[in-house]
């Protein structure tokens, strides 16, 4: 009985590396760009009813440990045919996709990428300006308290100048509020450094205003602060002709007088956009002027807020709409389109 056990071990064994032998000249014949013949050899050899399903079906009938004898060469095999069959199928993969580079008459392979939100992207044009001058960019909560964006910034309390921003409150604690403004950042900087100071601060603020073409409830801000010693009016219009100019070329632009309680004085300014089309008229209410921004000398009282003594430093501020300049650099009659996220809108950026 034995010798019957142990010619067949032998049998086996013998089976086995005639095996070995025919997947290794197997191989070496396989042509790597032929996708049929790798799949034949996936099939000859791995498939449900290959050669390795074969050769466990027999490897059943042995004793233990003659299984554990020769289970470790077969599985050794197998490892190896799969890798084998795995590597000239990536190969295959990349012959392909050569195929296709070398053939121009075949189509592309299409895909959609994404890109950059019109807001986005004009954040980080109006940024890079900045930058360009010495600016540097700083972010702070969306959350913020009544300090920061009102008091400290100069709104005495029930004073009606914080009627200005129709606020939405958190219900639970009424010190806690969604910013009216990225202004609010300016006091967190000065608070913790001190002069001279050169912030940005991009993000987004919320007021409760209806929804309409020309309003939201929520939209983008850029603050910029400037704070220094000798820091003039003359220094903020060099500041923004220089922004205005690199955002526009030469259009004709203004300074005009407003109040905001943080600056004194304080003003806005209205870039001229014409009244040529149809857009022109509706973004700038027929008047053929839109308002990008406010600006101004920061008030004494709000760098003694800060601990900044007025006597030394003098400062200017100013805060860009993004949604503004984007509407009038890309011709945007709705600013609701921004935030639908309706593809047709987004993939003209
Ligand atoms: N915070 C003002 C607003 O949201 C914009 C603004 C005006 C910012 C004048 C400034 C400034 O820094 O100096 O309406």
């Amino acid at each position: 009985m034995q010798n019957i056990f142990f010619h067949y071990i032998l049998y086996m064994q013998e089976k086995i590396f005639r095996e070995i032998e025919e997947i290794r000249k197997s191989i070496q014949k396989i042509n790597t760009k032929d996708i049929k013949e790798i799949e034949e050899f996936h099939v000859k050899y791995l498939g449900k009813k290959g050669k390795f399903s074969k050769l466990f079906k027999s490897f059943r009938k042995l004793l233990p440990y003659q299984k554990k004898q020769l289970g470790e060469s077969i599985n050794q095999l197998k490892k190896q045919a799969k890798e084998i069959s795995s590597k000239l199928k990536e190969e295959k993969v990349t012959t392909f996709q050569e195929g296709i580079l070398e053939d121009f008459t075949k189509p592309g392979i299409s895909c959609i990428i994404g890109r950059r939100h019109p807001i986005s992207t004009m954040k980080h044009t109006i940024i890079n300006l900045f930058e360009a001058i010495g600016f540097i960019t700083v972010e702070g909560p969306e959350i913020e308290d009544d300090w920061h964006n009102f008091t400290a910034l100069n709104f005495p309390d029930h004073h009606p100048s914080r009627d200005m921003q129709d606020t939405f409150f958190i219900e639970k604690n009424p010190d806690l509020l969604l910013r009216t403004h990225t202004s609010s950042v300016q006091i967190r900087y000065m608070e913790n450094h001190r002069p001279p100071i050169r912030i940005l601060s991009p993000g987004r603020v919320y007021r409760n205003e209806a929804i309409t073409a020309r309003s939201h409830c929520m939209f983008h801000q850029i603050e910029g602060l400037y704070v220094n010693k000798g820091v003039s009016f003359t220094n903020l219009k060099q500041t923004i002709h220089y922004f205005i100019n690199e955002l526009f070329g030469s259009v004709r632009y203004r300074f005009r007088p407003s109040y905001f309680p943080f600056t004194e004085p304080s003003a806005e300014v209205d870039v001229y956009c014409g009244l040529e089309s149809e857009i022109d008229r509706s973004i700038t209410k027929g008047t053929g002027w839109l308002e990008v921004m406010g600006c101004g000398m920061v008030d004494p009282h709000v760098l003694q807020n800060v601990d900044i003594d007025p006597e030394n430093f003098s400062g200017f501020a100013f805060g860009i709409g993004i949604e503004r300049i984007a509407l009038l650099l890309y011709k945007i009659e709705d600013i609701r389109f921004y935030f639908d996220n309706d593809i047709r809108f987004l993939k003209q950026f």
